[in-house]
């Protein structure tokens, strides 16, 4: 078991949970097969069986010099399934980044010249604190850990990513969200020069693309702020320079590209109900028994896939993570609630 010493100005998760939720949650979480155990040397590629598997990359660092030198020191996190990553060119090429093109290599074909440095983000709303801040000074203020997550998406494939980044919990609770705080909402850039797609008059989708979170959503230990991928920086096709991940949600939750965080008093509207409220929810939470009106919701296509083998695995509730997260939901009708 990987004892992970807190450094100055880090939450630590047992600070988070009350300390016998936190032991009942390591025996689950164990018992899932998630979780860090001891590492042995870094390693580039698939995990062998059952054994957690830190990702480094053997690419030269990427990103503004500040953040390389934040990459060096980066440390395997908890939660990390054991099921082997889904090799990085999948994982930058295969992509939703509709501001870039619908089509799935579209994010990786046209974003290359997206400026994602400096970059600010903005906090808002119903807190204490708020403003507006360089990327840098927010990042610098975390321990950056590597999270090895399922990504299931609404459109039936998944992929299994090591992220890098750290607890979004861990950023929010600076800035003193008040009792008003009831959402959290993310927005993403607006700039239709460098975003083709937003400047579109057959855009699919209304820009800025904005998603959000119940606080108790925003503040559970799953949900992650990302700033890169297999131990380098975030490519731009998969939401640079900073990005969210909930891995319990579809895959239209982890809203790419931040440049706006707000804490409100009520349900923001996200882009997928706007777009369509019978097929996408604002709860959004990985299901196998409630199916999207146009297909089943049952399996998923993990990729790798070719076509002698489509490489289908069961969906499973929370996309796995239900012992964390069920509890967010016990009194609610998740077919009505979807
Ligand atoms: N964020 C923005 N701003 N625009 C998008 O089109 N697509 C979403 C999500 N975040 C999207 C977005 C969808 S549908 C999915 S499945 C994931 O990003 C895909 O993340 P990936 O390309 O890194 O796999």
């Amino acid at each position: 078991m990987l004892i992970k010493r807190a450094r100055a100005g880090d939450i630590r998760s047992s600070e988070i949970t009350s300390e016998t939720v936190f032991h009942e949650r390591r025996q689950i979480i164990k018992a899932m097969g998630l979780g860090a155990v001891a590492l042995g040397t870094p390693v580039v590629g698939g995990a062998t069986s059952g054994e957690r598997q830190f990702y480094t990359t053997q690419a030269p660092l990427s990103g503004p010099a500040w953040l390389q030198n934040k990459l060096k020191t980066l440390t395997p996190g908890q939660y990390s399934t054991r099921e082997s990553a889904t090799p990085f060119e999948y994982v930058s090429t295969y992509n939703n980044f509709y501001e870039f093109g619908t089509g799935k290599t579209d994010p990786a074909d046209n974003s290359q010249n997206f400026v994602t440095d400096p970059w600010k983000v903005e906090v808002a709303g119903e807190a204490e604190l708020t403003g507006t801040y360089n990327l840098e000074d927010i990042v610098n203020l975390h321990t950056l850990e590597e999270r090895v997550y399922r990504l299931r998406c609404v459109e039936a494939w998944s992929m299994v990513v090591p992220w890098v980044g750290f607890p979004l919990a861990n950023l929010l609770k600076r800035f003193k969200p008040n009792s008003n705080a009831k959402y959290v909402r993310f927005e993403t850039l607006h700039d239709p020069e460098q975003m083709p797609a937003q400047g579109s008059r057959f855009a699919a989708i209304d820009y800025p693309y904005i998603e959000g979170l119940r606080i108790d959503e925003a503040m559970n230990e799953l949900a992650f702020l990302a700033v890169g991928v297999y131990g380098n920086a975030m490519p731009n096709q998969n939401g640079a320079p900073i990005r969210l991940v909930v891995p319990w949600k579809y895959g239209f939750k982890s809203i790419k590209s931040i440049v706006k965080i707000e804490f409100t008093k009520r349900r923001p509207k996200t882009t997928w109900e706007i777009s369509n409220s019978r097929e996408y929810g604002f709860y959004a939470n990985v299901n196998p028994d409630v199916d999207h009106p146009r297909w089943s919701q049952a399996r998923e296509r993990r990729l790798p896939t070719s076509i002698f083998s489509q490489n289908y695995v069961e969906t499973l509730k929370f996309n796995g993570y239900a012992p964390l997260v069920a509890h967010l939901y016990k009194d609610m009708d998740l077919r009505k609630q979807y």
